[in-house]
């Protein structure tokens, strides 16, 4: 059996800290064949730069997906998605002149898996400064151009906003590929299943950031915004003592590309 453990929204300093902080137990306790993470937010709650990348490399996980922020710090997200092109996938339904790979494939001892990425388009549309393709319209021609025989497993990272989106898709996807993971909410989700066609799913796996945070930013920015309407940049709290590590734990018969479970974990980690 093929154990995939996979990172929600890693946001800024509090989420990598977290991250590295449990992975250590977490690979002994788990044996995860294969660590992945979505790193949107990862750098400073926006975006992604090498430096904090290879953090999280260096702390074991091993794939990356992103999302609308993944392209916010322009420069050095450039920089990101041609050094480790290899690992970090980009959403495959944004134009094509952003760089990037927009499929990975990543060896674990029990094979080959595919690692795709995609954003959602309702509500959207404001997070993200171009068009969309859909879902819907890209992803059979993306799984026909990447999922090849020597895949073992297959995994999907719907980046999007809303949750009927992310439904709609998982049951689409059935059966196609071994698992469908939601990201970009931060919240997490309670409704892991494994689909009857063999598709793992959940409609968010939430996030790893700092506790009591609104999703993962200052609480207080957060406030202010939604009180007196007003414009405050958002800020990734500096020192909590605590942050929230959400993950999902992704069984999959290797011989077949069904899997077998899904366990969500949502746990406080001391800082
Ligand atoms: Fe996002």
């Amino acid at each position: 059996m093929l154990k995939i453990l996979f990172f929600g929204d890693v946001a800024g300093n509090p989420g990598r800290q977290a991250v590295k902080k449990a992975l250590p137990e977490l690979i002994q306790s788990e044996e995860p064949d294969l660590i992945l993470a979505n790193v949107d937010n990862l750098a400073h709650g926006k975006g992604i730069t090498v430096k904090t990348l290879e953090e999280l490399i260096r702390a074991g996980v091993m794939g990356f997906t992103t999302g609308n922020h993944g392209f916010s710090k322009k420069e050095l997200a450039d920089e990101v998605f041609a050094k480790y092109k290899d690992i970090i996938v980009r959403p495959a339904n944004i134009p094509e002149t952003y760089p990037g790979s927009s499929a990975i494939t990543l060896e674990t001892k029990k094979g080959k898996v595919l690692v795709g990425h995609f954003l959602g388009q309702v509500f959207m549309e404001k997070q993200f400064p171009d068009p969309i393709s859909s879902v819907f319209d890209v992803f059979e021609k993306w799984l026909k151009e990447n999922k090849t025989e020597d895949i073992v497993a297959s995994i999907v990272d719907l980046h999007a906003e809303v949750t009927s989106e992310k439904v709609a898709f998982g049951y689409f996807a059935s059966g196609k590929v071994s698992a469908v993971v939601g990201t970009h909410t931060h919240i997490p989700t309670a409704d892991a299943k494994v689909l009857p066609e063999g598709t793992a799913y959940i409609t968010d796996i939430g996030m790893c950031g700092a506790a009591g945070s609104v999703l993962g930013m200052k609480k207080e920015v957060s406030l202010e915004r939604f009180i007196n309407k007003s414009w405050t940049p958002y800020e990734v709290p500096e020192n909590p003592s605590k942050a929230e590590l959400s993950y999902v734990i992704i069984t999959v018969d290797e011989l077949t590309g069904k899997s077998t479970g899904i366990k969500p974990v949502h746990q406080l980690v001391d800082l």
